[in-house]
């Protein structure tokens, strides 16, 4: 029996729907936490290429059970077209959504879009009304699941919430109209479609737990998003560290027996915040290209930079990792001279702890460890049959770097976006 936890070490984007496809064979049960449509998690089998938002990774195993958590805020229209997208492939999830979850609502999506409208400083969100539906939760505004299959309490409780969204709205000068029959009409109808699958969740991981099944969760965006601990304002509006994935799923942290930390070989990050090893020139845009840095969700181009081993030093210490999944690594082949960031200067002093002050870090220079690179590879294959020993040396500095900075193992180092182009050190 065993819990295990996959999350992002970075700004997001660093492949954690890959691992979590990879650990998903080992596991019976995968569970998404946290976030919400905000997330875009690929998946390549073979030649087809799957995005999920709102669906755990490893749902492409119909035979295990696939959970949306307590934690997640749940947009049920795109919810229905991935399970209907997926019906059309043959594939029937075995899925679970939290009666606990959080829904979002219309008047989350338009207020996500007005907020950044009228905002000075745009936080740049995905605009799938994350924020707006995280505030009501907290202000205890929400609309869960299970009010959807409940035609009295969702007309109740529309009601109540309709009337003062409608007066935010014209607040902010918006002539926005809210339908109350509509939303509750649509809502009804996501609810009867969705009612199969509405659960108590937290105790069917339990049972899970009681039958020494192996137990998988699936972190959305990265620590540095996280909204206690990351570059706030600039980051999304869940937990998106290891104990929110114990609030997010209804479970105890003693579950847990590993996190892996899933660390891409450089830097991304899509939306606005300080990027301290921000890449302006070609050489980030040769990475971008090269790494289809392109957003899941939205398609924007993510911003590129070197490795920095300040943010990946921190999130092992929120998180505390018990390994470190390195991913696309492939992608800086080829580069003669690369670049890790070991520490920050800030005014005359040298600091090596991620500052809470965005004032401080935006002002803070990256100093570089340099190292040379290695050939580009045309061939993977072999080298993955063989295994990490056979890696180029300078490719295996590059990760030892990263290993005897943060102190924490290498376990997987990934080196293409399909299934097989893993290098697994634990197996
Ligand atoms: P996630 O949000 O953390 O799941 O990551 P995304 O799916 O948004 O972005 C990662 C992208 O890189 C996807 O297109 C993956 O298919 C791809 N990818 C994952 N691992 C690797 C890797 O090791 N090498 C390369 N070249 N691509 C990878
Ligand atoms: P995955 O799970 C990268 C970013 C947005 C924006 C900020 C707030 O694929 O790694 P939000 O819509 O959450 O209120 O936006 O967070 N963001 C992500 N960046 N990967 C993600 O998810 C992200 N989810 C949100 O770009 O800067
Ligand atoms: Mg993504």
């Amino acid at each position: 029996m065993s819990g295990t936890m996959i999350l992002g070490s970075q700004w997001g984007d660093e492949g954690k729907g890959k691992i979590t496809d990879y650990f998903a064979k080992k596991a019976d049960v995968i569970v998404r936490f946290q976030g919400g449509t905000n997330a875009g998690h690929t998946i390549v089998v073979k030649d087809e290429k799957f995005k999920f938002h709102l669906l755990p990774s490893g749902v492409l195993h119909p035979e295990k059970k696939s959970i949306i958590g307590n934690g997640v805020v749940v947009d049920p229209r795109v919810l229905i077209d991935e399970i209907e997208s997926l019906g059309k492939k043959g594939i029937s999830p075995n899925l679970f959504v939290s009666e606990r979850a959080n829904v979002i609502m219309p008047y989350h999506k338009m207020m996500d879009v007005v907020e950044e409208k009228l905002r000075g400083k745009k936080i740049g969100t995905t605009k799938r009304g994350i924020g707006p539906c995280y505030s009501d939760k907290i202000s205890r505004y929400g609309i869960r699941m299970m009010d959807l299959t409940d035609e009295k309490l969702l007309e109740e409780k529309l009601s109540q919430i309709i009337p003062i969204k409608q007066k935010i709205f014209q607040a902010f000068g918006e002539d926005t109209v809210l339908s109350k029959d509509e939303i509750l009409k649509e809502y009804l109808e996501y609810g009867k479609k969705l009612k199969k699958y509405v659960a108590d969740t937290s105790l069917i991981i339990a049972q899970a737990f009681d039958d020494k099944k192996n137990v998988l969760l699936e972190g959305a965006q990265g620590t540095l998003l996280d909204i206690d601990h990351g570059t706030y304002p600039y980051t999304t509006s869940s937990s998106t560290v290891a104990g929110g994935g114990c609030t997010g799923s209804g479970i105890s942290p003693l579950k847990i027996k590993e996190i892996i930390g899933v660390v891409k070989a450089y830097t991304t990050r899509v939306g606005e915040g300080p990027l301290p090893t921000e890449l302006k020139d070609e050489t980030g845009q040769h990475i971008r290209d090269r790494g289809g840095e392109y957003g899941t969700t939205t398609g924007r181009p993510r911003r590129c930079g070197w490795l920095d081993m300040v943010v990946v030093n921190y999130a092992c210490r929120l998180n505390g990792f018990t390994f470190l999944a390195v991913t696309k690594i492939d992608v800086l082949s080829g580069i003669k001279k690369l670049k890790i960031c070991k520490a920050y200067r800030y005014e005359d002093k040298i600091i090596t702890v991620f500052p809470a002050n965005i004032n401080v870090l935006k002002k803070c220079v990256p100093i570089y460890e340099e190292m040379d690179g290695w050939e580009d590879i045309k061939d993977w294959k072999e080298i993955i049959k063989n295994g990490y020993n056979v890696l180029p040396e300078n490719m295996k500095k590059y990760l030892e770097y990263i290993s005897s900075s943060s102190k924490v193992p290498i376990g997987i180092v990934s080196v293409g976006p399909g299934r097989e182009e893993t290098i697994d050190l634990k197996r």
